[in-house]
């Protein structure tokens, strides 16, 4: 049930890269068209079909900062397999808040880590959104099921919080961050926040309950204040 919610499952990846091939077939689209840039004819690997999954911007992002690489090591560690020779699933772990000005790379290191851990062989479950589209997404007015939306973001075993604190502040925003992050919370479940705000700033953002809760569910990576942006002439 959950599975079928979550758009990025890479859960055993074959059965599901083997439904999509018969499906694809049966609509008569040649699988090869839908593979992800530079992957040929070739079938989907676990890392193709996690490239495939991510932002263009971020399909090459390799994590190398040292506090993400080791978050993605006590992860991978912590992975179980669901039964004798099946792939280790990403279960229960710690999360990081990753903090620091406009363009330090956060958002490249939190899809990185993703990459890392399905590269260590993990089967990983994951979505990512921002807090303001999440917002958006929750709101009565979007006419989505939001109890359904926030399950979802909620349950899925990780996920990437991008942008946390980057939406305009209300009581509406204050209780949807709570519902979510006690979820998590409770549930350890691994998350990649990342954000502009120092976490005092988030406290005043966000509240009590929810930095407290950050401060003891996540590492803390500070940025160094470059904005990488200014150096590159991207697309
Ligand atoms: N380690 C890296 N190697 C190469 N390019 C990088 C690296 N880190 C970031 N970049 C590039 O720098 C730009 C800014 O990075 P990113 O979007 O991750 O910043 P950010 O900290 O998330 O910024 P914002 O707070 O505005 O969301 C992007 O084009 C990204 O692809
Ligand atoms: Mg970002």
């Amino acid at each position: 049930m959950r599975r079928n919610r979550d758009p990025q499952t890479l859960a055993d990846s074959t059965t599901v890269l083997d439904r999509m091939a018969r499906i694809l077939a049966a609509r008569g689209i040649d699988q090869a068209t839908v593979n992800a840039p530079g992957a040929g004819t070739e079938a989907y690997s676990p890392l193709e079909a996690l490239s495939a999954g991510m932002p263009p911007r971020y399909r090459d992002a390799v994590a190398t900062h040292p506090q993400v690489l080791a978050w993605a090591r006590q992860v991978a560690d912590q992975a179980v397999a669901p039964s004798t020779g099946a792939r280790r699933q990403l279960t229960t772990g710690p999360s990081l808040l990753m903090a620091g000005v406009v363009g330090a790379g956060k958002t490249h290191q939190a899809y990185g880590a993703v990459r890392a851990l399905v590269q260590a062989g993990i089967g990983v479950r994951w979505r990512a959104t921002t807090a303001a589209d999440l917002y958006a997404e929750l709101r009565p007015s979007s006419g989505t099921d939001s109890e359904q939306v926030l399950a979802g973001y909620s349950r899925v075993p990780l996920l990437i919080l991008d942008d946390l604190g980057a939406a305009k502040s209300s009581e509406f925003v204050e209780e949807q961050t709570y519902r979510l992050i006690n979820r998590r919370y409770n549930h350890c479940l691994p998350t990649l926040i990342t954000t502009n705000l120092a976490i005092g700033a988030l406290r005043a953002y966000l509240g009590d309950r929810v930095a407290s809760r950050l401060r003891q569910m996540t590492t803390q990576v500070e940025f160094e204040p470059v904005d990488r942006r200014r150096h590159q002439r991207v697309a």
